[in-house]
């Protein structure tokens, strides 16, 4: 250490010795290549990141997350933009609420913390689709990623109302986005077109001026860095704790002879999927590496300090020898948890900064109140296939093949696919899907009697029986586009024709589901007593809905929802997705609820689909603490 810490003061001593030579402006913001560092206002500066996505976490709680990071020492923030976040629909963008970045921005100004700034257009992140909005899946064959002249128009829209916000908050123009990424992590993609990249570099140009940093993040590998690294772009690189980081560094030199080193994701944690699993990274060896780094004056962005949560339908999914969803919970085994509290791992690293910078005096905020609300017993409201009403308002559109979520352009959630059986079978008949085109998962009743599941790369094959005329009702769950890789053209719903015995399925009537639009509204508790018959007790097999109330308590406090014993969808409190749920697989056994979600003194409304088996005991747990970590079952 004591070696290593005499070499940090050398690379301060060259960056300071230097300063004197360059024009020092206020609100400057370079790279000095000749003393290898950054400069801010003309003086050396090394940045101490960590990753946060506005995304992940409730717009109630961005101030707590970000003042914790101040705490802990850190003087910047990365922030990632999910462009499908803000334009779900295409040329519809949103950036109000809890996708109101400029205010995301404003808090972290008022905090104290510079940004690092990550507007892809695509981000990886584990996010849906890498944050490319499924609409650009509308034109078949599309090659995202790359100079298609249909992907380089949508991207050149969306930049140019994206990144025209974005100039004033440069730190150049009294804002605090002292650096900008363009892409991500390219060079592991197969199209390697550098058309594409020039094309990006020439619109983050035109839109933030000649003189903001851009730069480039890839993987620790020559070919990563030859795909994604180009000139006038400052090539960065990410790795995590495994990696040796001369060597890594060294990879960066060979790029960027000269400049800062910096290390744009050093990975203090990992993701979860379904069916793998739990993660972690041990806290020791995540504040030993980073204090390596650091002495080498590198400047290291931690990814991530705080996850967060992938609310809703957000999370994405990776397709190497499987297809692998993302679990809800991006707690990460990050410094700050999934809901905001400070581990042991935040304070190993507030330690190792302590040696590097001045740190904020004052005691770290507490973690938020968590709250034990105890069990809610929920009753059934109904099959999936009796709420069709409410719950698929628009008409069933006909088609002889299946058509994709792109094609009926509903690009989340569940979508119902129903034909009837061309013939009795009385035997158990195969009902197959040949080309693995079930995306993602497939839950099949006859005649509203549930007969069992299809899996995409895993359960291709069940037995159905029925009578010919009967309703074939097969509801089809999208789990998460692919975030990585060559696969991120991942059409959901059918994507090619199911097979009974020797025989193709045609003539489907095909409903797309708005169980979150009927929630908005109010659906099911605004209903109860009224109009649909009174909601029963016992629950049944296949997709069902069912709701229940937490009665309030006076508290609001954040708590954790188990579903023991339930086996897997989704769920919604107060209008709010929280997220799927799947305990039958784990490793995440409960959901994060945050509190301010709660309401103190109207009933809170809960609403769960369960698409295979509810529990006889109907019961659901509210928690004061996670439970991340229990495989229950291999796929
Ligand atoms: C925009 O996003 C906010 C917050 O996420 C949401 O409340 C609002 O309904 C959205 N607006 C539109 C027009 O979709
Ligand atoms: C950011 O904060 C600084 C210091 O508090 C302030 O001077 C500046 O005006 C803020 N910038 C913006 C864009 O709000
Ligand atoms: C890292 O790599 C360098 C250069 O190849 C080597 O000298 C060093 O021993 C390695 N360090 C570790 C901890 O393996
Ligand atoms: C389907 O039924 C047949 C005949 O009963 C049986 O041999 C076969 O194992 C079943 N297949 C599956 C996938 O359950
Ligand atoms: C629960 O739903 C009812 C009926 O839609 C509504 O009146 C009530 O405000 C909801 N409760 C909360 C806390 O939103």
């Amino acid at each position: 250490m004591a070696v290593g810490v005499l070499l940090f003061v050398a690379v301060i001593l060259a960056c300071l010795s230097a300063s004197g030579n360059l024009v020092s402006g206020e609100n400057s913001f370079s790279i000095d290549y000749k003393n290898n560092c950054f400069l801010k206002d003309g003086k050396p500066f090394q940045y101490i990141s960590g990753s946060i996505h506005y995304s992940r976490i409730p717009r109630y709680y961005w101030k707590d997350r970000l003042l914790k990071m101040y705490m802990t020492g850190l003087n910047a923030i990365q922030v990632y933009v999910p462009w499908n976040f803000h334009e779900v629909v295409q040329g519809v963008q949103n950036f109000t609420g809890d996708r109101d970045l400029e205010h995301f921005l404003d808090l972290a100004n008022q905090t104290g913390l510079l940004v690092i700034l990550r507007p892809g257009p695509y981000i990886c992140a584990e996010w849906e689709m890498g944050g490319l909005p499924a609409w650009l899946l509308q034109k078949p064959n599309i090659v995202l990623r790359s100079a298609d002249a249909d992907y380089v128009q949508a991207v050149s829209n969306w930049l140019s109302v994206l990144l025209p916000k974005m100039r004033p908050w440069l730190y150049i123009n009294g804002g605090n986005i002292i650096t900008v990424q363009v892409e991500n992590e390219y060079g592991s993609y197969f199209a390697c077109d550098y058309n594409y990249m020039r094309h990006l570099r020439a619109l983050f140009r035109f839109f933030l001026g000649e003189d903001t940093v851009l730069f480039t993040t890839d993987g620790n590998t020559d070919k990563d860095m030859k795909c994604g690294t180009l000139e006038g772009l400052y090539a960065t690189v990410d790795f995590g704790t495994d990696t040796n980081i001369t060597k890594a560094f060294d990879r960066q030199r060979r790029f960027e002879p000269q400049g800062p080193l910096v290390n744009s994701e050093f990975y203090t944690g990992w993701l979860d999927h379904w069916g793998d699993q739990h993660v972690v990274v041990d806290a020791q060896k995540v504040s030993r590496v980073l204090a390596e780094m650091l002495t080498l004056g590198a400047n290291v962005n931690m990814y991530m300090f705080e996850g967060g949560s992938n609310f809703g339908y957000w999370n994405g999914a990776d397709h190497d020898t499987r297809f692998r969803s993302v679990v809800t919970s991006y707690d990460y085994d990050a410094p700050l948890s999934e809901a905001g509290d400070p581990t042991e791992k935040l304070f190993a690293i507030r330690d190792v900064i302590k040696q590097f910078r001045d740190i904020p005096s004052g005691p770290m905020p507490p973690a938020t109140p968590k709250f034990a609300y105890g069990f809610v017993t929920l009753k059934k409201v109904g099959k999936v296939s009796d709420l069709l009403n409410t719950i698929s308002p628009a008409v069933p559109v006909k088609s002889q093949h299946p058509l994709t979520f792109e094609e009926m352009k509903q690009n989340y959630g569940f979508m119902l696919y129903r034909t009837t059986l061309p013939q009795d079978l009385s035997e158990p008949t195969p009902l197959i899907s040949p080309l693995n085109g079930v995306h993602d998962r497939a839950y099949v009743s006859v005649n509203g009697v549930f007969q069992g599941l299809l899996e995409r790369d895993t359960v291709l094959v069940m037995n159905v029986t029925g009578q010919q005329g009967d309703t074939l009702d097969i509801l089809i769950e999208n789990m998460g586009r692919v975030n990585f890789g060559s696969k991120i053209n991942d059409y959901k719903g059918l994507v090619s024709n199911l097979f009974l015995g020797k025989d193709i399925l045609t003539d489907w009537q095909i409903y797309p589901l708005d169980i979150d639009g009927a929630i908005t509204s109010g659906w099911p508790h605004s209903d109860s007593g009224k109009s649909s018959p009174a909601p029963q007790k016992d629950p049944s097999v296949g997709p069902v809905i069912y709701m229940g109330t937490l009665q309030p308590n006076g508290l609001s406090w954040d708590t954790f929802l188990k579903l023991n014993e339930w086996t897997k969808g989704q769920v919604w409190i107060n209008g709010m997705n929280l997220g799927r749920y799947w305990p039958a697989r784990g490793p995440q056994q409960t959901l994060y609820v945050p509190g301010p979600l709660l309401s103190t003194t109207q009933p809170n409304n809960i609403t769960v689909l369960e698409l295979e088996r509810a529990p006889a005991h109907l019961r659901v747990l509210f928690m004061d603490r996670p439970q991340l970590n229990v495989l229950a079952e291999k796929p």
